[in-house]
């Protein structure tokens, strides 16, 4: 009676893996639970969370073929381009598609967009490279595209691209203030990718220490035209989800990342945690922290419970 905040299954966006080429879902290891779906299982399990309730889901390829410029993340017939249409086709406008553009799943190299001579992505070359990405995933029906490369002016490209294209109804939720952590180690076993050369995304993603900063990438996505804006870690960054939440009056998202969820099974397999009490408790503080949506790979599981 008293409970300022409780889940539901509308709170929850359940991220997905979708690999081209294979006809049996593949276990992802370090993510127990999660898999690299065939199109036909990701349908299937679309069809499950759809019927537990859960409003979206976000869609990652992992694509047979990759390259310098990652092509294959704009490709009509590309792995998430017909996953789309798929889904499309089995919910119509009952559930909202949404797809994560970022080109690091599709490059040889696993940045997030083209490089330049010193090896380090390319900021107004790899806009290019987004807004034919956006284009590419509005046309095979996602409702929302969410950026996560962290470029400079990508939520403005983007906009732009898809206005020219007619597709003024398909909205942003910009990856606002993305840390770079060490928390995405599984989600780059989920994908198949390894920075090269050892690199990282600190050139481009946001210092862990800073709070002030974050709050000034969502205000400048906000002002660029972003419809809903995600603060990613979770767990790490509750300060920095209240702090969104209380200047900001747009849809505010968080996304409980792979390394939180892995981190909470390996606990619970060596018995030292109760998993769905854990799992409930994170996601929960992170809506008491003040995010309307958490993207987490707890989804399903939580929504069973909360049936
Ligand atoms: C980039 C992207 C990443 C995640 C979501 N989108 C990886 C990265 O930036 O390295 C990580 C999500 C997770 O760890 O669960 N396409």
């Amino acid at each position: 009676m008293v409970a300022e905040n409780r889940l539901h299954p509308d709170d929850l966006i359940a991220p997905l893996f979708v690999r081209e080429g294979i006809s049996e879902p593949q276990p992802i290891l370090s993510l127990p639970g999660q898999f690299q779906h065939s199109r036909e299982s990701l349908r299937t399990e679309v069809a499950e969370l759809r019927a537990l309730g859960i409003p979206a889901v976000i869609l990652f390829g992992v694509p047979e073929h990759k390259d310098d410029e990652g092509s294959e993340a704009w490709n009509p017939d590309g792995i998430v381009q017909v996953a789309l249409k798929d889904l499309r086709d089995d919910h119509g406008e009952d559930l909202a598609l949404i797809a994560d553009l970022c080109v690091d799943e599709y490059t040889s190299h696993g940045h997030c967009g083209v490089l330049d001579s010193r090896g380090e992505p390319d900021n107004d070359a790899t806009l290019e490279i987004y807004e034919q990405v956006a284009v590419a995933q509005a046309e095979a029906g996602a409702d929302i595209v969410a950026p996560s490369g962290m470029m400079d002016g990508q939520v403005f490209a983007i906009r732009e691209a898809l206005d020219d294209q007619g597709f003024d109804q398909t909205a942003i939720m910009a990856y606002a203030a993305k840390y770079a952590t060490a928390l995405y180690g599984p989600f780059r076993d989920a994908v198949d990718v390894t920075i090269a050369g050892g690199g990282n995304r600190r050139g481009y993603q946001q210092n862990v220490a800073n709070a002030r900063e974050a709050m000034e990438e969502i205000r400048e996505d906000i002002s660029e035209g972003a419809d809903m804006v995600m603060v990613k870690p979770a767990m790490p960054y509750l300060d920095v989800i209240a702090r969104a939440r209380a200047e900001i009056d747009i849809p505010l998202a968080a996304y409980h990342v792979s390394g939180e969820y892995a981190m909470v099974h390996a606990a619970a397999e060596r018995g030292w945690l109760d998993l769905e009490a854990v799992a409930n408790e994170h996601i929960l503080a992170v809506k008491r922290a003040g995010a309307d949506v958490i993207l987490t790979y707890f989804a399903r599981m939580l929504a069973e419970g909360l049936q």
